[in-house]
């Protein structure tokens, strides 16, 4: 009988961030701001930049060629590309219609997802789906901004972003392994817009008058109380969904807004934290790129062992959110 609901697992990753780095120290020369402050409170040291002739389908592209090489894949066996950006290269084309051909990914569909930080994390559940419904084979999922190019370099919450990509190449799976469970979420409820860019759409077009609206404005204890609130309630509803507990969490890969929000999550679910994995401290928060560059770097550090019960989980602007279970494959 024809299987038409198909599991599905990552079979390779890959991400790049760009050579010019920004350190704490750095930034103090340049915004009223304290490196010491920005370490104890948000868990940041350095971000790295990209350089003026490289845009978010550049640090994209290269992401998705190393995950397809990990994959043992050529591009023309991706059938879609899916990227999520915040930054992305222009209004029209979309980002990922530059991927694919920069990729010379020319059997691929591809489309781009807008749910800021928590994009990947959308991404992978659209992706999953296609592949569960046998209508697509192999996704080249990708996270990937450029926050550099929408930051007032002369603010001092300059110091949250930095710039990166990461990617997943995602593929059938047998019934054992692969994803568990998603869920997602919008949390409207308060504040909606305690992190947002404000103008340079459709509702505020930029003009001369408002060019510092092309910035993004965050209210940071909005975001510290959104996030800390709504990342317990995805995460609890995942292992209720697949009846684990979460003594049975191998690895926590997060996005990585600030390390006392990674803190307090882990404590409300009661997570210890050395499970929890952090690279904030050399990139900030790259937005899409976070999960996707942390799961890499787990991966080729050896640390990730198949059959591994992996928690991602993600906030951002909106309020998305949301959490997803995998059974590690490779
Ligand atoms: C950023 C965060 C640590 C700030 O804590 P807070 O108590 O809300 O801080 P406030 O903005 O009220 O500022 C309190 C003091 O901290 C210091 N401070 C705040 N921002 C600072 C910065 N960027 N650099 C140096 N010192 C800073 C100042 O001393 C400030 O006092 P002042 O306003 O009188 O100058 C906290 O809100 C947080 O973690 N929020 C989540 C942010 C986040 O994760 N963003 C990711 C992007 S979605």
């Amino acid at each position: 009988m024809k299987q038409l609901i198909r599991n599905v697992k990552i079979i390779g990753t890959g991400s790049y961030v760009p050579e010019t780095i920004y350190t704490n120290e750095y930034l103090e020369t340049i915004v009223p701001t304290n490196s010491q402050w920005i370490y104890e409170n948000v868990g940041i040291r350095a971000r790295h930049i990209a350089a003026p002739n490289q845009a978010t389908s550049d640090l994209a592209t290269e992401a998705g060629r190393r995950a397809i090489e990990d994959a043992g894949l050529a591009p023309t066996d991706i059938d879609l590309i899916i990227v999520a950006t915040a930054t992305p290269d222009r209004k029209a084309p979309s980002t990922a219609a530059f991927v694919q051909h920069k990729l010379k990914a020319t059997n691929a569909a591809a489309f781009d997802l807008a749910a800021v930080c928590s994009g990947f994390l959308f991404a992978m559940s659209v992706a999953s789906q296609y592949i569960a419904a046998g209508v697509y084979n192999n996704i080249l999922v990708i996270g990937a901004d450029t926050f550099s190019r929408i930051t007032d370099w002369t603010r001092r919450d300059a110091i949250f972003f930095g710039d990166g990509a990461g990617a997943a190449v995602l593929s059938s799976a047998n019934v054992t392994e692969g994803f568990l469970a998603y869920r997602l979420y919008i949390d409207t409820i308060e504040n909606m817009l305690g992190f947002t860019v404000p103008a340079g759409g459709s509702e505020t077009p930029l003009t001369a008058d408002n060019l510092n609206e092309q910035y993004f404005q965050m209210d940071g204890k909005a975001v510290f109380k959104s996030a800390t609130t709504v990342l317990p309630k995805a995460i609890n509803q995942v292992l209720t969904d697949t009846g684990l507990t979460v003594n049975d969490i191998d690895f926590m890969i997060p996005h990585q807004p600030s390390i006392r929000i990674l803190q307090k999550t882990a404590e409300i679910i009661g997570l210890p934290f050395e499970k929890v994995m952090t690279n904030m401290d050399k990139y900030a928060n790259t937005t899409g790129g976070t999960i996707p560059i942390l799961l890499d770097e787990t991966r080729r550090t050896g640390k990730l062992k198949k059959g591994d019960i992996v928690l991602f989980a993600a906030v951002g602007s909106g309020w998305t959110y949301g959490a997803a279970l995998i059974k590690w494959a490779l």
